[in-house]
Order: structure tokens, then C-alpha cells, then sequence
């Protein structure tokens, strides 16, 4: 172990494993590593980075509300908090009765939609919140309990209960959701799963049946909000609108801020002093959101998601590598399916060819670049996996 390593080894709470690298700055889509290797940033921070790194948009939004005004706790608001709110109600077509709560991760977004879940029991009636298998939507205790995988559950029981993990198909659908369902929460692309698509006709299904049955369609936007696939939100590729939204990750472009965006009459489920948070919402946090957001509008980055999603796909596929079983997902948020369970030694390759690419599953390299990048950064991607792609060929 070096002595980054050692001093992580020693410091830091052993739920985390041991980083790749000590980064030390970046610039756009690129970063640097302590000896001052840089590394052509696929990743952007798990979907989150979505104007790269040390954008000036971002610089001068977080220098300017830092100097004017950070904190100021709920007992006050201020109008970046306010402008937040009226952004996020406009692009994720909320409206007129959207409203907004404001927290600081994607784990306490969900915690805000569990609770809102339980908010629409109809006198007690409702005791189902329905989840999908493999699903991931956090590590709190809330959040945790509607994300469907056992290795993450077990050593945490008895969590938060009346969940229950049903599979990604119309017949699921179908046969659970009935009268006692409050609510049912879905990503529009299990990321953490492998960036797993739901079947043709899921959203729309599922809207037609929770509708039916007075219980909430609750969408997971964290991961493929604020453009990534090409849309503002993932659920918009359906033409569906749900009851309830949560995002975080890109919003912030990699200031903490996430939070709950209800439709409609979900929008009167919560009264006064039922959910809060000391720093949510707070106007560092809201005008850095703000401009992040801006700049994906007005740089027709949603657009950029789409069109570079379509080429990196092409390209990925023109490779004709045997390891590349398929490449799944849509507008900049893609999975490479692999052959065999190589992700992990094709990761560290790549960094070694100095590319961040991450394995989402043993078999699925998660690609989730920077809404920013256009060609020259698609060849120097293209040009970086191939060559980690053929050492790990050449070994396997
Ligand atoms: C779909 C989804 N939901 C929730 C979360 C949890 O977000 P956070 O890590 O900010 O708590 C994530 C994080 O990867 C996610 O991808």
C-alpha cells in the first residue's frame, strides 16, 4: 500500500472500499490523479458531474452564493430556493399544482416519497408499497427498504416494513397492484442494476393500474434526471405523468441537493411539520441547482445527451470486440454488456489507459460521461477502451 492507501485503510469507515486513485483536480471532462495522470472522466461521479469538472458556470455559482448567502435554515426562504422550486415544477411538467421538498441526497429524496407513500394510506387501507426486484434507491434505512437487492438488505433487518419487491413485467403489474398498494416506485432505468431497461410498455401500464387503484406512481429520477438520457427526466420518454418524482445526482452537477417533485393531488398529502431537513433547500445548495440546470437548458444539453448517447452506442458497437456481449441504456447513460464476468479487470485497465469507467455488475461497464462531451472526447474514449479492451482479451 502506498501512503494514500494506507492512510484510507487506517481513517476511513470500512463500508467503502479501496478507491481507484487520489484525484486531485479537473477540468471539463478530464481529471487528474496525484502524480499527475490524467484520466478522461467517463463516469462524471456517478451520473452527477453533468457539466464536468470546474465548469465556470459552476465556479461562479457557488463563489457568488457563497459570498452573499449559504444557510439560513427553514424558518427562512430565499429566491434561489424559490426558483428551484418554479425550474424543477416547469421541466419535470408538474405544473400548476406541483410542489417541491428539498433534501440533500438521493437516499433522502426517497426517504421524503416512502413517507409520502405512507401519506396515502385512505384511513389505513393502504398497507403495500411496491418496489421492483433489483431495484436500487438508497442506503438509508427508508430508502434501503425499497431497494430490492439482498446483500444490501439482510445485514440491515428488520427495515421499514409493508415493502414488497416485485419483478420488471406487465404480469407483476398486473397481478399486485390492488386497492391496498399506496404506492409503487420505479427507476425508468435500473442503473445500479446495469443500466436495465424496464419491458416496452411499463410506465404506461403501471400509470393506467396505480390510477386505477387510487395508489401513487412514485418515479426514481436520481440517476437518470437532469437530462442524462436525453430527456429532462427518464419517465418523459414514456409520455406518462406520474404522482411523485425524486431526484438528486446531476442536478447539482456535484453540489449535494436532492429532493421530491409531487404532481397533482399528491401535492396535498403532506402538511405542516411532517418532513424537514436543517441544510435542504438552503440557497447554496438551490443556486448552484439553478445554474447547473441553466446551463443544461440553455447549452441544449438534453439534446447533446441524445444525440452523443446514439454515436458513443455506434461507436461502442463498430469496436467488434469479442468481450462486448451488447450495449444497453439510452442517451448518456449506457451499459456495455460484457461476454464474461471481466468488468472489474476491464476497469482497471482502463484506468491504466487512463479512462474512469465503472463496473456496474460483474458483466456491465456503466458509461456515464459528462452531458458536455462531443467528438473529440467520443475518439479519445473509443481510443482508451479499445486498448483496455485488448489487454484484457489478450489475458482472458
Ligand atoms: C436510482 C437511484 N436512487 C437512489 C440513489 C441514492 O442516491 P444517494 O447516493 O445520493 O443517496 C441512487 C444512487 O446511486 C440511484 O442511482
Amino acid at each position: 500500500m502506498n501512503d494514500w492507501q494506507q492512510r484510507f485503510d487506517t481513517r476511513i469507515m470500512r463500508s467503502i472500499g479501496m478507491p481507484l486513485a487520489k484525484l486531485e483536480r479537473g477540468e471539463g471532462v478530464w481529471v487528474w490523479d496525484d502524480s499527475g495522470k490524467p484520466y478522461l472522466d467517463f463516469l462524471a461521479g456517478i451520473a452527477v458531474n453533468a457539466l464536468g469538472h470546474a465548469h465556470p458556470v459552476f465556479v461562479e455559482a457557488v463563489s457568488r452564493q457563497a459570498a452573499t448567502l449559504a444557510h439560513v435554515s427553514n424558518y427562512f426562504t430565499t429566491e434561489p430556493t424559490l426558483e428551484l422550486a418554479e425550474r424543477i415544477t416547469r421541466l419535470s411538467g408538474a405544473g400548476d399544482e406541483g410542489r417541491v421538498w428539498f433534501g440533500n441526497s438521493g437516499a433522502e429524496a426517497n426517504e421524503a416519497a416512502f413517507k409520502l407513500a405512507r401519506l396515502n394510506n385512505s384511513g389505513g387501507a393502504r398497507t403495500r408499497v411496491l418496489a421492483l426486484v433489483d431495484a436500487f434507491h438508497g442506503r438509508t434505512m427508508g430508502s434501503l427498504a425499497l431497494t430490492g437487492k439482498a446483500h444490501m438488505r439482510d445485514p440491515f433487518l428488520p427495515l421499514p416494513g409493508g415493502v414488497e419487491h416485485i419483478p420488471a413485467t406487465l404480469d407483476a403489474l398486473e397481478a399486485e397492484i390492488d386497492d391496498a398498494v399506496a404506492a409503487l416506485i420505479v427507476e425508468p432505468m435500473q442503473g445500479e442494476a446495469g443500466v436495465v431497461e424496464l419491458p416496452a410498455g411499463f410506465l404506461e401500464a403501471a400509470r393506467e393500474l396505480t390510477h386505477r387503484h387510487g395508489a401513487l406512481l412514485i418515479v426514481d429520477e436520481i440517476q437518470t434526471g437532469a437530462g442524462r438520457t436525453g430527456a429532462w427526466f427518464g419517465f418523459q420518454h414514456a409520455g406518462i405523468a406520474p404522482d411523485a418524482i425524486t431526484f438528486a445526482k446531476g442536478v447539482g452537477g456535484g453540489f449535494p441537493i436532492g429532493g421530491l417533485v409531487t404532481y397533482g393531488h399528491a401535492s396535498s398529502l403532506y402538511t405542516k411539520g411532517q418532513h424537514g431537513s436543517t441544510f435542504g433547500g438552503n440557497p447554496l445548495a438551490t443556486a448552484v441547482a439553478n445554474a447547473v440546470l441553466g446551463e443544461i437548458e440553455s447549452a441544449g444539453l438534453v439534446e447533446n445527451a441524445a444525440a452523443r448517447g446514439e454515436q458513443l452506442r455506434e461507436r461502442i458497437l463498430d469496436l467488434d470486440s469479442p468481450l462486448i456481449a451488447g450495449v444497453r441504456g439510452r442517451g448518456l447513460l449506457i451499459g456495455i454488456g460484457l461476454t464474461g464476468h471481466v468488468a472489474g479487470p476491464l476497469v482497471a485497465a482502463a484506468m491504466d489507459a487512463g479512462l474512469i469507467v465503472n463496473a456496474a455488475n460483474d458483466a456491465t461497464i456503466r458509461v456515464a460521461p459528462p452531458l458536455t462531451i462531443g467528438d473529440a472526447e467520443i475518439d479519445e474514449f473509443v481510443e482508451r477502451f479499445s486498448i483496455a479492451l485488448d489487454s484484457v482479451a489478450a489475458t482472458s
